[in-house]
């Protein structure tokens, strides 16, 4: 595993979650339990779920009814599955790729999530995979269904430290991202959501609401789907 500064370290460290990561408290996941219930969603799909953490969070406290939960990384799929089969848990957890060129099809049913949840997937995606990733969701989503996304904000110290001067850090982030996917993934951004909303018009995605949350050091926006399009089906 590379070294890297200790607020790197414990965001990516060891299997990739650091205490930023395995907090139920954590301001995201609070904002994806109150997505799902103000929605009345009962069919959720997690992308790049890692260890389950919002999924998890959401079958303890919204009427959710299915789970769709993927990641790249087996080792924190295997660690999900394992959870959700002991405790009875109605979350299907895959090994997927977020920016798998043939959609989302072979794990769920084009159209039929009520709210999708990609929390901090995207400083690991290229701006192609990015926008492949957002079309894919969209397809998965019912006319009408949410996105909620983050990403680190420029605000956050790991941005800081890496800008101007930071190709060190950014290097060693990379390693570590890497490290953690396991994967030949040679990229790793520092991008903002302000480049997600470039995307959006692409796929037929709407910004609804674009906050900044101190404590997360993250920018969370809900998306919904333009209906005017969707509807006319
Ligand atoms: C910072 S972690 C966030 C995990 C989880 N969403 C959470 O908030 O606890 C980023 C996750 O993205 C996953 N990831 C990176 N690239 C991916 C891809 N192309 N497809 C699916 N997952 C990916 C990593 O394996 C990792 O679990």
């Amino acid at each position: 595993m590379a070294e890297f500064s200790p607020l790197a370290e414990s965001i990516y460290s060891g299997n990739g979650m650091g205490q930023h990561y395995t907090n139920p408290e954590h301001t995201v996941v609070q904002r994806s339990v109150a997505l799902v219930r103000e929605t009345d969603g009962k069919s959720v799909l997690d992308v790049a779920c890692g260890r389950g953490l919002t999924s998890l969070a959401l079958t303890k406290n919204t009427d959710v009814e299915h789970i769709t939960a993927f990641d790249i990384n087996k080792a924190a799929i295997e660690e999900l599955d394992k959870t959700a089969r002991k405790e009875g848990l109605p979350i299907h957890a895959v090994v997927f790729d977020a920016a798998a060129s043939e959609g989302y099809g072979s794990v769920v049913t084009p159209e039929s999530i009520d709210v999708a949840v990609a929390k901090d997937v995207y400083p690991f995606l290229t701006p192609d995979n990015t926008r492949i990733m957002l079309s894919n969701i969209h397809d998965a989503l019912k006319p009408g269904g949410w996105l909620l996304i983050t990403s680190p904000s420029t605000r956050s110290r790991l941005y800081q430290e890496a800008e101007p001067t930071g190709t060190p850090l950014y290097r060693k982030l990379n390693q570590a991202a890497k490290d953690y996917v396991q994967t030949d993934l040679d990229y790793f951004t520092f991008s903002t959501i302000g480049n997600i909303a470039e995307l959006m018009d692409d796929n037929d995605i709407e910004m609804v609401e674009a906050s900044h949350y101190g404590r997360a050091k993250g920018w969370i926006m809900a998306l919904g789907q333009k209906n005017n399009t969707l509807l006319k089906r």
